[in-house]
């Protein structure tokens, strides 16, 4: 039951130990922190599908006001998301997708899209046939599905890029390392595309330690601080930006609120990064960390000053009675 009168956002998370997913959840409470009325709750399941439905189970309960979900996997979570929302709750999806349209909005990047550009990227490389490599993000996640069947699509009518071996990566740098070097020795390969940037680092890591020859490395996210600093210092050649999109779920979700018009499908743009352009973004990104401690700081400033005058406040309040 709700217990204040501020407006409470319940956002349910898959996981929160990455930097992408961390950099969207900063984003959500720096946006949601100029809007006081505002009260943003983020559970972190921790990559469990268990978990995220109970944590979606409790929001529920608890009657947040708005509820914004990325869901883990897309079957397991689809059930519990479109039972929120049929009971009246605002559900915004964000990155990956339920297996319904029974949402209010959908925010992400076409990862179909990026799939098929990240293919024809590399039909823009090379005019001599490679062999390539795919680490995927996990199975059953929406993203992974769709970066997948874009960048099959994509090599379709190139004969020069031949795919020779496809794994599931899970999202993670470790299961990509594994991968690498199980196959490192019995499989020829001169590319790798890895379903986000740190199963590209992975796959780098194991790379850069066992062989001579050089393979063409692209991920996705370009991340100030990871991808995007990975391309620049030449770790990985190539990245394709995947926004988080945290500031623009809680915009979107204030426009839900206050009942203004929005679109249902709300697409974030992608771009590539490589060497022509990682220098340049990451000076920029660099500015824009600045900006965005100052900023931080600033809301501190705010909250401790507010909290000085609610204790001086309750102090004159108690004079007052004594
Ligand atoms: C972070 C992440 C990103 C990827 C996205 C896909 O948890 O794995 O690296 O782009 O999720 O949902």
């Amino acid at each position: 039951e709700k217990k204040t009168n501020k407006i409470i956002i319940g956002f349910s998370q898959c996981t929160s130990s990455d930097l992408w997913r961390q950099s969207m959840n900063s984003e959500m409470f720096r946006t949601a922190s100029f809007h006081p009325e505002l009260e943003l709750i983020i559970k972190d399941a921790k990559g469990e599908n268990w978990r995220q439905i109970k944590q979606i189970e409790n929001f529920i309960e608890q009657k947040v006001d708005l509820l914004i979900i990325s869901p883990n996997q897309s079957d397991p979570i689809t059930d519990i998301a479109v039972s929120a929302f049929e009971q009246g709750i605002p559900t915004i999806i964000i990155d990956r997708k339920i297996n319904s349209y029974k949402y209010s909005a959908y925010i992400g990047a076409d990862n179909y899209e990026i799939g098929k550009n990240v293919a024809q990227y590399l039909g823009t490389l090379f005019n001599t046939p490679k062999k390539i490599i795919e680490i995927t993000g996990l199975e059953g996640s929406s993203p992974a599905q769709e970066r997948h069947n874009g960048f099959i699509n994509g090599i379709k009518p190139n004969s020069q890029l031949k795919l020779v071996y496809s794994e599931d990566g899970k999202w993670n740098q470790l299961n990509a390392e594994e991968i690498t070097k199980n196959i490192i020795d019995s499989i020829d390969f001169d590319v790798v595309f890895a379903h986000n940037d740190i199963m590209a680092l992975g796959a780098s890591n194991i790379i850069n330690k066992n062989i001579n020859k050089k393979v063409f490395i692209i991920g996705i996210d370009a991340l100030p601080n990871l991808g995007l600093d990975m391309v620049d210092k030449g770790i990985i050649n190539a990245s394709f930006l995947y926004p988080t999109g945290g500031n623009e779920a809680i915009n979107l979700a204030l426009k839900i609120l206050q009942k203004q018009p929005h679109h249902k499908l709300n697409l974030l743009s992608s771009a590539i990064v490589d060497e022509s352009n990682a220098k340049v973004l990451n000076l920029q990104a660099a500015q824009l960390t600045i900006f965005q401690d100052q900023i931080e700081k600033q809301i501190q400033n705010i909250k401790n000053q507010e909290l000085k005058y609610n204790n001086q406040k309750t102090l004159l309040n108690t004079t007052v009675i004594s």
